[in-house]
């Protein structure tokens, strides 16, 4: 496996953007580098969706074999079970489901693998970070009272870890006018955009070029 960067994107609190903006950062990169999306919200996998994927992930005696738009490479449970079935696992059973996707996927040569990250802060995260080095971590979040309070647990759970937070991207879906970011500043963790609500992410447009993804997709390459 020859992944240069392990880009992870997450929040305790779901509903906040973590997949769209996995995806739409993930086809804005694919342009100039190589990328591969591990979804790892087994419960709730996205990334099938988001791509309109109806191929499955091939398992075959040399791993699993990912899923293909144009060049980027996706890993999903939502390619693995049938559409509307779900995975109803306890934590040994999630850890080990997680260990095969990303110890068993022949990623190849990868520039970026991104991973949408599930909610909360369980088995899946405990899992992630002793398979994998992650180079960075992504928060992402609403501009709001709740998930900003989901959020702290987020950072706290990624500072016993020893997990880099390269910075926090702003899902502004409700056009909200005041933003407080207090608790950003506190924790000295960086700003790389805000989302605003757009149509294009809301329906998931695969062919939109979004000015705030290009931005941040811009810090991402300028980090090496
Ligand atoms: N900036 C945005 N504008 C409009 N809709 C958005 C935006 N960001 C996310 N959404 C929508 O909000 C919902 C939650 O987004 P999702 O990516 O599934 O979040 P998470 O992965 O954190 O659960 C989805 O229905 C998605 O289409
Ligand atoms: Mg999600």
């Amino acid at each position: 496996m020859a992944i240069k960067k392990i880009i992870a994107f997450g929040s305790a609190k779901g509903g906040v953007g973590k997949s769209s903006i996995t995806a739409s950062l993930a086809l804005t990169l694919s342009k100039d580098k190589k990328i591969g999306i591990l979804d790892a919200d087994v419960y709730g996998p996205n990334q099938n969706i988001l791509f309109n994927l109806d191929t499955k992930n091939e398992i075959t005696s040399k791993g699993i074999k990912p899923a293909l738009h144009n060049d980027i490479k996706i890993v999903s449970m939502g390619n693995i079970l049938n559409y509307e079935d779900a995975a109803v696992w306890r934590g040994p059973m999630l850890s080990g489901a997680i260990k095969k996707l990303i110890n068993d996927t022949q990623w190849g040569e990868l520039d970026y693998l991104f991973i949408d990250m599930p909610p909360g802060t369980g088995d899946v995260y405990l899992t992630i970070f002793k398979e994998l080095v992650v180079d960075k971590f992504i928060l992402i979040t609403t501009p709001n009272k709740l998930a900003i309070s989901d959020l702290q647990k987020t950072v706290t759970m990624l500072k016993k870890l020893d997990v880099k937070i390269f910075g926090y991207i702003c899902n502004n879906i409700f056009n909200v006018e005041d933003i407080d970011n207090k608790f950003f500043v506190t924790n000295k963790i960086n700003h790389l955009g805000t989302y605003e609500f757009d149509t294009n992410l809301h329906d998931f447009n695969l062919d939109y070029n979004s000015s705030i993804t290009e931005q941040i997709s811009k810090v991402i390459l300028s980090d090496v």
